[in-house]
């Protein structure tokens, strides 16, 4: 693994989630394959999980952190090529990436989408120029698309609560909220799971109502429906999460009432276990009494977080000595 961008960039995803499993029963082991190496951590976003558990990981690895707050602390970029910076715009990314490549051996990246134009945030620009010109090994915190790190520890949770003899069924659930949210966490997991079920992992569905179908480059051999009475029939885990249209791009379209989880909903199920990346919305994405249930797994599954960047870490770490 030379970055740590999407699911195309790891060899064996079954292999990387053991990795995962076994730092979480061995955290400090690797103690002196971090030192003297810095991690830099730059955020254009909010976060809570990512950023802990990223610096978390990396100081388990023996590693140094550096967080940089590019929305708030740092210059305003500019990501356009041949234009003459006269503007609000202070420095090129071609320097800020570079000069940062310069204190990092490892850099992670978060950077939301616009939700404006579907063609600019589906390119990555911004990301793809950061990679360019950093010079170092790039670890997504999120970008306008994908979000791997959370589907890493997914992927993670699902396998290390799974007890059934069958292949679990998985069911990726639209849910509502008030705010237009970007595609990445359903994109990413959608190929991450998607890549499971090609490795026999688990059988994997989606279910939105119309007009919330995902790109098809993420979704490939999925079960797409629309019912979602019919999707979580016999689910074993359900994966929670809103997203605005990508068809009507950025835009939250109407949809009929009855798709926020509740424990009615769960009844049709096998006993699903339920998943979200949190934040989330009480009552409005997801029901309290469900959230605060023994269905629940979002507390678990965010404590993996720490695991899930601590294998992708390591695995960058290992190419670099
Ligand atoms: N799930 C997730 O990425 O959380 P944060 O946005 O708080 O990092």
């Amino acid at each position: 693994m030379n970055q740590f961008t999407s699911v195309n960039d790891v060899e064996d995803i079954g292999q990387l989630v053991k990795d995962a499993l076994a730092l979480k029963s061995n955290p400090y082991a690797d103690q002196q394959l971090g030192k003297n190496r810095t991690l830099g951590l730059v955020f254009l976003n909010p976060s809570l999980r990512t950023r802990l558990s990223t610096q978390k990981a990396a100081i388990n690895l023996g590693m140094s952190v550096m967080v940089m707050n590019m929305d708030k602390e740092g210059w305003a970029l500019e990501t356009e090529d041949g234009v003459v910076m006269n503007g609000t715009t202070v420095e090129h990314i071609r320097e800020a990436a570079a000069v940062m490549g310069q204190y990092c051996d490892i850099l992670g990246l978060r950077s939301f989408p616009k939700l404006v134009n579907r063609e600019e945030d589906y390119n990555e620009d911004f990301f793809n120029k950061f990679i360019k010109y950093c010079g170092v090994p790039v670890v997504s915190l999120e970008s306008a698309t994908r979000h791997p790190l959370q589907s890493l520890a997914d992927l993670v949770t699902i396998k290390e609560t799974w007890e059934g003899t069958t292949k679990p069924k998985v069911v990726l659930a639209w849910a509502p909220h008030i705010k237009a949210l970007p595609q990445a966490v359903p994109n990413s997991f959608a190929e991450w799971m998607c890549k499971a079920q090609q490795e026999d992992m688990l059988d994997f569905t989606i279910v939105q109502p119309e007009g919330y179908e995902l790109s098809e480059d993420f979704t490939p051999g999925a079960h797409i429906t629309h019912n979602l009475q019919e999707a979580l029939e016999d689910a074993d885990y359900i994966y929670v999460k809103n997203w605005s249209s990508y068809k009507e791009y950025g835009k939250i379209l109407p949809y009929p009432e009855g798709w926020m989880l509740n424990n009615e909903l769960l009844k049709g199920t096998n006993d699903a276990k339920v998943m979200h990346c949190l934040p989330v919305r009480r009552d409005l994405e997801l029901s309290s009494e469900v959230l605060d249930g023994p269905n629940s797994l979002v507390i678990h599954e965010a404590g993996n977080r720490l695991w899930a960047a601590q294998a992708v870490l390591k695995g960058l770490l290992q190419k670099l000595s």
